[in-house]
Formats: C-alpha cells, sequence, structure tokens
C-alpha cells in the first residue's frame, strides 16, 4: 500500500482514483478545483481530499494528475500552490493528462529540480475504460521509474507501456489519435452513403465489421450513429485540444498530416453546430444536415 495523492476528479479522473483505492488498496488523498466533487469522491470510497493539489501530494509517494489542457496542468504542478510544492525527493509524479510533449519535458525538469521523478502517462479508452479500470496507458519516463510506477497504475489499466524517454508517452497518444480521427471521418461517410444509398445499416455494419473494415469505433459507435445520438463519450472539445497539439507537434517534426488537417476542420464545422460536448462520432452530423 502507498500514500497516493490524485488531482482532477473530471469523467476520468474521479473513477482511475476510486481504482486506486478500490483495487490498488492505497491510502488517497484528492484534491479537485471545484470542491464538491471532491467532497462526493470521499463520500462514494473513502479516502481523505485536500483543499490545495501542495497540500494533497505532502507526502504522497506517487501524485497523479488528470486535467484539461497544458495550463490548467502546470497551475496543478507547478502552480503556487501545485503538488510540487507538498513533494519530497524520492516521490513520483505521474500525469494522466493528454497534453503536449514539451509540458511533459518541462514537468520533468521542475521536478528532478526536487529530486522527485515524473512519468507523462496519457490514457486511451474513455469513460468506459476509466469506470472498468481497463484504461491503455502509454509512459515516457526513465525505466526504473517506470518500473516502480508500473505497479500502482496498473489499478486502472489493462495495458501500461514504457514508450521511450519523457515525452514518448504524449508522442504515443498523438498517434492514437491521429488514427481515430482519419478512421472516425471514414466510418462517418460510410454510414451516410448506406443512408444515401438506402440501405439497412445495422444489417451492413454486422457484416463488414468481420472483415477488413471493423475497427473499435465502428463496434461501438455505428448504433448511436445510426440513432444520430451524440451526448455522451469523447467530446469534440477534447479531441480538438489533441488535434491541435498533433499539429503543433507536426510543425515540429515535418510529418505530413494532411487528413488529420482536414478532420481538425471537420470537428470545427460540428463545434459550429453546437456540438462541442458532443461524442467524436458526430462527424457523421455534419454530412447528415
Ligand atoms: N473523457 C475521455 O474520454 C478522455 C479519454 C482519454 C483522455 N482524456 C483526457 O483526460 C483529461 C481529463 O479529461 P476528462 O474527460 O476527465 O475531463 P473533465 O471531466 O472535463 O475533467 C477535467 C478535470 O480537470 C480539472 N481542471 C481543469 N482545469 C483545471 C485547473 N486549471 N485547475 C484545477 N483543476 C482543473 C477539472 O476540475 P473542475 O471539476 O473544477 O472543473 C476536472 O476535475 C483531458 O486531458 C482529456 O483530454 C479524456
Amino acid at each position: 500500500m502507498a500514500k497516493v495523492a490524485f488531482i482532477g476528479l473530471g469523467v476520468m479522473g474521479f473513477p482511475m482514483a476510486g481504482h486506486l483505492r478500490e483495487k490498488g488498496g492505497h491510502d488517497v488523498t484528492v484534491y479537485n478545483r471545484t470542491a464538491a466533487k471532491a467532497e462526493e469522491w470521499v463520500k462514494t470510497y473513502g479516502g481523505t481530499s485536500a483543499p490545495t493539489p501542495a497540500e494533497a501530494a505532502r507526502d504522497a509517494d506517487f501524485v497523479f494528475t488528470c486535467v484539461g489542457y497544458d495550463d490548467d496542468l502546470r497551475s496543478v504542478t507547478i502552480g503556487e500552490t501545485g503538488a510540487l510544492a507538498g513533494m519530497t525527493a524520492g516521490a513520483v509524479l505521474i500525469d494522466n493528462t493528454t497534453a503536449s510533449a514539451e509540458v511533459a519535458r518541462e514537468l520533468y525538469e521542475a521536478a528532478r529540480a526536487k529530486d522527485v521523478d515524473f512519468i507523462d502517462a496519457p490514457v486511451s479508452g474513455g469513460q468506459a475504460g476509466a469506470e472498468n479500470g481497463v484504461l491503455t496507458v502509454m509512459c515516457g519516463g526513465d525505466q526504473p521509474v517506470f518500473d516502480r510506477a508500473k505497479p500502482v497504475i496498473d489499478a486502472y489499466a489493462r495495458m501500461v507501456g514504457l514508450m521511450g524517454p519523457v515525452g514518448a508517452g504524449q508522442l504515443t497518444k498523438m498517434i492514437n489519435q491521429i488514427c481515430i480521427a482519419g478512421l472516425v471521418q471514414g466510418l462517418a461517410e460510410g454510414i451516410h452513403f448506406g443512408k444515401q444509398a438506402g440501405l439497412d445499416i445495422e444489417k451492413v455494419v454486422e457484416v463488414i465489421s468481420k472483415g477488413a473494415a471493423g475497427s473499435w469505433q465502428m463496434e461501438n459507435r455505428h448504433k448511436t450513429m445510426n440513432q444520430e445520438k451524440y451526448d455522451f463519450g469523447f467530446a469534440v472539445d477534447w479531441m480538438r485540444k489533441d488535434l491541435g497539439i498533433v499539429l503543433a507537434e507536426a510543425r515540429r517534426n515535418g510529418a505530413k498530416l494532411p487528413v488529420t488537417a482536414l478532420v481538425d476542420q471537420f470537428y470545427g464545422d460540428v463545434q459550429s453546430m453546437g456540438g462541442n460536448r458532443w461524442d467524436t462520432s458526430s462527424l457523421l452530423a455534419r454530412l447528415q444536415k
């Protein structure tokens, strides 16, 4: 049993912190900007809450963060009352936010200046993956630190991999999002075409999902896409944040991402339709309108 802090109890963080307590059996202290959610977490799982990230992180062996954008992450880690202010030498800061590789390197340096270790550890698997404790975790950092952190991360994960030095976790998550963007647009176009052709989409998917066109998105999203239901899942706003990070990194490393750039603009159209919180499968909505 380790002493653990978890900062950011959103859709993802709330159940992830829960698994650290229930499955991992750790002594968990939580912090959330909106205190009511921290109170709700303590009521649900036990453990304790603290009024600042620094206080939550005090004397913790492992500190997890899962917030929104790069600057949110900076504020809960290197800010005045950020986690690093409460952490002591030998502790590990593990960031589950989907953020840039640059901020990961920045936090690694800030942590090392205090003899604290850092792992970037973005996740894939969505809300359901977080709730069921079966996330895929893509890590960047030093091998001995990863070896210490992995058994703790295992509480909310099905697959945990060290992808390379600090930032490599975020770079891997970028590849994940590149692969999803083009695929979901293809799926949206397929379903749109099928509807125009007057075919039974359920029947079509039942057959083609067993062949070379099958995918997680097809399996898990075709039903709701067919019903044009999008009020759940991974929000378009988050996807645009992620694709923004991807396209900025591609400008730096010279990768050509024409389809990803196009799909990013399509998600911009979905936002203009009011779909900011719609699931990413809502690319179909702009074809159906
Ligand atoms: N949702 C998914 O399916 C999914 C899947 C994979 C990865 N992710 C990534 O995981 C991260 C979290 O996603 P989520 O869906 O859990 O988001 P969310 O439900 O919107 O929760 C965001 C959390 O971050 C906190 N936060 C944001 N800005 C903050 C700040 N400046 N200071 C302190 N706390 C701050 C929020 O606090 P309040 O409660 O006070 O607002 C909340 O606890 C994002 O980077 C997202 O891209 C999400």
